[in-house]
């Protein structure tokens, strides 16, 4: 045969291969009577994971709303080959978070992660399999319970005056359009190193962007979304995954963070100083049971990951949402300032139940549904109910997605969607929601946002400092509207987020 002859077969060959290998799995759902959409070739039907054209919370939005419009419960998608499973009845969605919990106690970060070479990461119960995760958890939240956090109150607020000491100097060079994002990572970095280590960062001194512990954690992020993209791509060839040495969180910030932790213990054990901290926590815990430092480095490294980035996310989301609702503001500085004590202060149990400013954190977290979308996956033989009421297998292994974004979005639970309203949380509407499985801002079950705590406390007191002191104002117009950032780990609005302050006299 000619040689031009034997490379088109070996073409053709090799293309019909590649086409059985991706479309292999394509049959799954229609073989088990589950409904679902047609998956592309290549990336499934969540092609923005790959893409990063758009946040793959909207591909997942778009199914969910077509799938709900014809009453499925859950329907069969295609995570590139990889048959997993969208779950769309908040029924459901109780079922597997909570009263099937056993079956379901497996999620997928837990799968992120290079085992072989990551040892801090590893850790965070975020990332734990099934056997290790338990423990994990429980020394985790030992130290967040909300007697200790009411102790640490001083070293939040002591955050929050650096906060508005910044922006009072700001105001004084009469620069007085800030960006909110840069604020409040330099707030919630001096929350996390004083509340953990007992680490003034001086974040707010050094600027934007020279800060070494705001550029390490910063690091951690980065490098944590281009080891989750991979994780995705690689799902047409999974043995990659083993195969691959990349890492979830940088070495380099694992020594910085290990060092930290280091030096910030011997200098406690040296001094004896009782600081109400995470620190002080982690010696106790060491005290109690075999700890050792590379578990206390784990532990920390939990705390700072999200009081961290989360917590600034809600952050500046909630006040661009208030700096654009002057109504909202005013009645949340009214409640703010009606509540002040004597010495023009506030008490934690006060903070943390001041109705209006609970219902704004509640808006804004639904609004903007940080982690958007999060998973569960089987570990034991069980099954779900589908619109049918049929009863389909389910296998261990199986990936659920829950896609809180969308519940969060759905008109049907929260009519008008896109705006900020957080009036439609009162009476305690956001408590009946999540019961109902509508209403997921820090998950639910027993696996259940660890931080949720600390996260509503460092928020709620760094939004209390600003609104009690200075009045925002959006810097753009009003109607013009900031994308949600594609390539962002969680979602969030992309790009500076300019306010105009003013103080209050
Ligand atoms: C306001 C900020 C925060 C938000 C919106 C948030 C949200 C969430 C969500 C949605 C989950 C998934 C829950 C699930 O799968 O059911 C989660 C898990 C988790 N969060 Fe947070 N979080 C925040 C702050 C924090 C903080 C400050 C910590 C510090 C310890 C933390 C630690 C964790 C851990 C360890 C998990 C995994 C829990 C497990 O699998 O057992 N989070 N968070």
């Amino acid at each position: 045969m000619e040689p031009f002859l034997i490379t088109i077969s070996l073409v053709c060959v090799l293309g019909a291969l590649i086409y059985i290998y991706l479309s292999w799995n394509f049959n799954y759902w229609r073989n088990r009577n589950v409904n679902g959409p047609r998956p592309n070739l290549v990336f499934g039907n969540v092609p923005a994971l790959i893409k990063h054209n758009r946040h793959m919370a909207f591909d997942m939005q778009e199914i969910y709303e077509k799938y709900k419009k014809s009453g499925e419960r859950f329907v069969g998608i295609f995570m590139t080959r990889n048959p997993q499973i969208l779950v769309i009845d908040p029924k459901t969605v109780r079922e597997i978070m909570v009263s099937n919990f056993k079956a379901f106690r497996g999620n997928e970060s837990s799968l992120w992660i290079n085992r072989n070479v990551e040892k801090v990461s590893i850790r965070n119960p975020f990332f734990c399999l099934t056997e290790e995760w338990k423990e994990r958890r429980i020394d985790v939240v030992g130290g967040l319970s909300a007697n200790r956090l009411k102790s640490a109150i001083p070293i939040i607020f002591g955050a929050c005056n650096k906060l508005t000491e910044f922006v009072r100097n700001e105001l004084a060079q009469s620069k007085n359009v800030i960006d909110l994002k840069a604020i409040c990572y330099n707030y919630t970095v001096e929350v996390v190193s004083d509340f953990i280590w007992g680490i003034n960062a001086d974040a707010f001194k050094s600027g934007k962007t020279a800060n070494v512990i705001l550029e390490m954690s910063r690091n951690l992020l980065d490098t944590s979304f281009k080891r989750t993209s991979f994780y995705y791509m690689s799902g047409l060839a999974p043995f990659l995954r083993n195969l691959s040495k990349m890492r979830f969180f940088p070495k380099e910030s694992d020594d910085f963070f290990m060092k930290i932790q280091k030096d910030a213990l011997e200098l406690r054990l040296r001094n004896k100083n009782d600081r109400p901290d995470y620190l002080n926590y982690l010696i106790q815990l060491s005290e109690k049971k075999n700890v050792s430092l590379i578990d206390m480095i784990g532990h920390s490294m939990t705390v700072l990951l999200d009081a961290f980035e989360t917590s600034a996310a809600m952050m500046y989301h909630a006040l661009y949402y208030l700096a654009s609702n002057q109504t909202a503001q005013n009645k949340l500085r009214k409640e703010i300032m009606d509540n002040l004590d004597e010495h023009n202060g506030i008490s934690y149990d006060t903070l943390m139940e001041l109705p209006y400013l609970d219902q704004c954190i509640n808006e804004t977290i639904r609004l903007t549904s940080p982690i958007p979308v999060f998973s569960r996956r089987c570990i034991e033989q069980t099954f779900l109910e589908n619109s049918e009421n049929v009863n389909i297998q389910i296998d261990p292994g199986m990936m659920l997605h829950i896609p809180t974004y969308a519940i969060h979005h759905d008109p049907e639970i929260f009519p008008n969607p896109n705006d900020f309203i957080p009036e439609r949380f009162n009476d305690g509407f956001a408590k009946e929601l999540t019961q109902k499985g509508s209403f997921l801002p820090f998950g639910d079950g027993p696996r259940i946002c660890a931080g949720m705590r600390l996260g509503q406390l460092e928020t709620k007191a760094g939004v209390f400092e600003i609104i009690r002191n200075f009045k925002l104002s959006r810097k753009d117009d009003n109607t013009s509207k900031h994308i949600v950032d594609p390539g962002a780990f969680i979602i969030g609005l992309a790009g500076d987020l300019l306010v105009e302050f003013e103080l209050i006299k």
